[in-house]
């Protein structure tokens, strides 16, 4: 065995936590000749399901799975780890926006940022929580005043690039893997921008292959927008399996050198990249050298359309974080 990958997992009780655990212990997101060390943290009153789960992951006798830790102390949690996937906190309800969970979710991520910084050398973390950007922007900056890099930092917008190709895909009528180039644009929220026109199908631009711009820009948009909302409506309870897989997906794509041309989506640090306000978590096209360093891709043709989004859920990430100010370091 080459090595052991410490992950810590927050709210790993919860449905997230559920559907991706024995996905990450049994080696197909970190591959199959790396152990893997699972760091568990929960809030006290979850702690017994939370050993339900683990009599789950002993019961699945995975060889890579080193050893699992839980813990209700964030410190412990994120000792020593080189993943973090901050998944713990409150999920919205049938009529809610993400947006309306910040003020009860905004604070976990103080603490965790803060422990985050004492416990973990060289990590990477990925807030899932919601609402994500937001979340992740508090963690970092605490990590961040205590010399953790901004770069480390990503908040989930892969559940929705998943879910854009997948409607691009069956509106082509391709296989999914067909459609690659897909930008999300800023906020994992209702005003994201899912960028068709730059995305390709088997290479090509996706409005030559549609054809079909009005749905490009009305349809599609709204779909990939209230994804979240449907799921909701549809099954009661937030996405899990999903978010749990595009989770490990993100993983994987830092992990790994991106194929040539194409890149993958992430809320990260704005460095004012497209024009847009440094210091939010606003989410972009990336690529990753598969060594631990990632770069945003530049020079993207942006129509007037487009720049109207991007600048829409721009306005919304500065809102949130004008209603979380308090908890910035
Ligand atoms: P859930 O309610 O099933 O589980 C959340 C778990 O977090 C619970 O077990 C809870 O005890 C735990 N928790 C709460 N506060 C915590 C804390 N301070 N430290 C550690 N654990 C804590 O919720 P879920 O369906 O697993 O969703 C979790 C979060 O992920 C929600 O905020 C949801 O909106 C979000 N989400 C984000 C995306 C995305 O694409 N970014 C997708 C799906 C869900
Ligand atoms: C999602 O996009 O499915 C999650 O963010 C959950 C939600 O509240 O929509």
């Amino acid at each position: 065995m080459a090595r052991t990958v410490k992950v810590a997992i927050t709210g790993a009780a919860g449905q997230i936590g559920y559907a991706i655990l024995p996905r990450l212990a049994s080696g197909e997101v970190f591959g199959h000749d790396v152990r893997v060390s699972l760091h568990l943290l929960e809030i006290t009153p979850a702690l017994k399901a939370l050993e339900g789960v683990v009599m789950e992951l002993d019961d699945c006798a995975f060889p890579l799975l080193d050893d699992i830790v839980i813990t209700d102390q964030a410190d412990v949690a994120f000792d020593g780890i080189n993943w973090g996937l901050l998944i713990g906190s409150k999920p919205r309800g049938p009529g809610m926006e993400r947006g309306d969970l910040i003020k009860e979710n905004g604070p976990i991520f103080v603490g965790q940022g803060q422990a985050m910084a004492k416990a973990a050398e060289d990590v990477r973390v990925l807030v899932v929580g919601n609402p994500a950007n937001t979340n992740c922007l508090i963690a970092l900056s605490h990590a961040h005043a205590a010399g953790v890099p901004r770069d480390r930092f990503h908040a989930m917008t892969r559940l929705d690039q998943n879910r854009a190709q997948a409607q691009l895909a069956q509106k082509a009528g391709v296989k999914v893997a067909e459609v690659t180039n897909m930008a999300i644009w800023g906020n994992h929220s209702a005003t994201q921008y899912p960028d068709a026109e730059n995305a390709r199908i088997g290479g090509r631009p996706v409005p030559d292959v549609i054809g079909h711009m009005a749905w490009l820009r009305e349809e599609f948009i709204q779909v990939v927008q209230q994804r979240g909302a449907a799921v909701i409506d549809a099954r009661g309870l937030s996405s899990a399996a999903s978010a749990a897989n595009a989770a490990l997906d993100h993983v994987v794509s830092v992990e790994s050198a991106t194929p040539e041309g194409d890149w993958f989506s992430s809320g990260v640090y704005s460095d004012g990249s497209y024009g847009i306000e440094e210091g939010l978590m606003y989410s972009v096209p990336v690529r990753s050298d598969g060594q631990g360093s990632w770069e945003v891709v530049q020079g993207l043709e942006l129509s007037d359309f487009a720049r109207e989004k991007i600048k829409a859920t721009e306005d919304e990430l500065k809102e949130e974080r004008s209603v979380i100010a308090d908890l910035l370091a």
